[in-house]
C-alpha cells in the first residue's frame, strides 16, 4: 500500500505546511464531485489523518513508508498552529467595529425538532432558554475569519483541517452575507443552500444570524475529518 507521503505526493521531510498543502490539494482532484473516487478520496484521508497523529514533525518516515494506515494512535487530534492564517499583511488599523454575530447550535435543532428552514427559527431559540454555548451573539472583528471570532468568545465550534478541506466547521448563514475564499472543498450545491465554511469566511454584512455545528447535515458528513476540540469538549461534558 502506498505510504501517506505517497497519497499525498510529497517529500518524506515535508513540513506540516507542505504536508496542509498537498491534503487540500490532493483531497480536491481526489473528491468523487470533482473527478475522483470515493476510494481515492478515503486514502487521501486516511493518509492526512496519518501524519496528523503522528505529527510529521517527531516521525521516522521509514515507519510510515509503505503503508499508509498507522497503528494505534493515542486519539489526538487537533490541528498545528501552523496555519496561522494571513495576518501578515494586516495593516494594524483596528476598526472600532465589526459584525454582530447571532450564532445557535444545530443540536438545539435537532434536540427540538426545528428546522433551518423555519423563519422564526431564531426567535424561538430567543425564547427557549439555551445556554451561552448554544444560542447567543458577539461581534467579529473584520479581519478575523467566523471561527476565529466565535473563538475569541470562548466559544468552542467544531473544526478540523482548517484549510477549507473539510466541513467539520460548516454553518448555515441564515440570514447576512459571509465571505467564501475559493480554495475550499464545498461543492456548488452547499454554497446555494447558504453553507459556508467558518474557518475560511468572514461576515460581509453588518449582522448575521448563523446555524453552527451543521456538519452532520446528510451529505456534508462525508466531507467531516475527524475529530474537533468541540467534539472532544463535548464528550467530556
Ligand atoms: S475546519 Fe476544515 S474546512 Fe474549516
Amino acid at each position: 500500500m502506498d505510504s501517506p507521503f505517497e497519497v499525498l505526493d510529497i517529500d518524506s521531510e515535508a513540513s506540516d505546511a507542505e504536508v496542509e498543502r498537498a491534503y487540500r490539494r490532493r483531497v480536491l482532484e481526489a473528491h468523487p464531485d470533482h473527478g475522483g473516487s470515493a476510494r481515492e478520496f478515503q486514502q487521501v484521508r486516511a493518509a492526512y489523518e496519518t501524519l496528523q497523529r503522528k505529527g510529521i514533525e517527531g516521525v521516522d518516515a521509514a515507519e510510515l513508508d509503505g503503508d499508509g494506515e498507522s497503528p494505534d494512535a493515542d486519539g489526538s487530534d487537533s490541528p498545528d498552529e501552523a496555519d496561522s492564517g494571513t495576518e501578515s499583511d494586516a495593516e494594524a488599523d483596528p476598526e472600532p467595529e465589526g459584525a454582530r454575530v447571532e450564532y445557535l447550535d444545530y443540536q438545539a435543532l435537532a434536540d427540538r425538532g426545528w428546522e433551518l428552514t423555519d423563519e422564526d427559527l431564531f426567535e424561538k431559540a430567543a425564547e427557549a432558554d439555551l445556554s451561552p454555548s448554544a444560542y447567543g451573539t458577539f461581534v467579529a472583528p473584520p479581519h478575523d475569519s467566523l471561527l476565529e471570532a466565535a473563538e475569541e468568545n470562548d466559544l468552542t465550534w467544531p473544526y478540523a483541517c482548517r484549510g477549507g478541506a473539510c466541513s467539520n466547521c460548516a454553518v448555515a448563514v441564515v440570514e447576512g452575507e459571509m465571505s467564501m475564499p475559493n480554495d475550499h472543498i464545498l461543492p456548488e450545491k452547499w454554497l446555494d443552500r447558504g453553507i459556508r465554511l467558518s474557518c475560511l469566511g468572514a461576515p460581509i454584512s453588518d449582522g448575521m444570524k448563523v446555524v453552527f455545528n451543521v456538519k452532520h447535515l446528510p451529505g456534508l458528513d462525508d466531507l467531516r475529518l475527524p475529530p474537533s476540540t468541540f467534539d472532544k469538549a463535548r464528550l467530556n461534558d
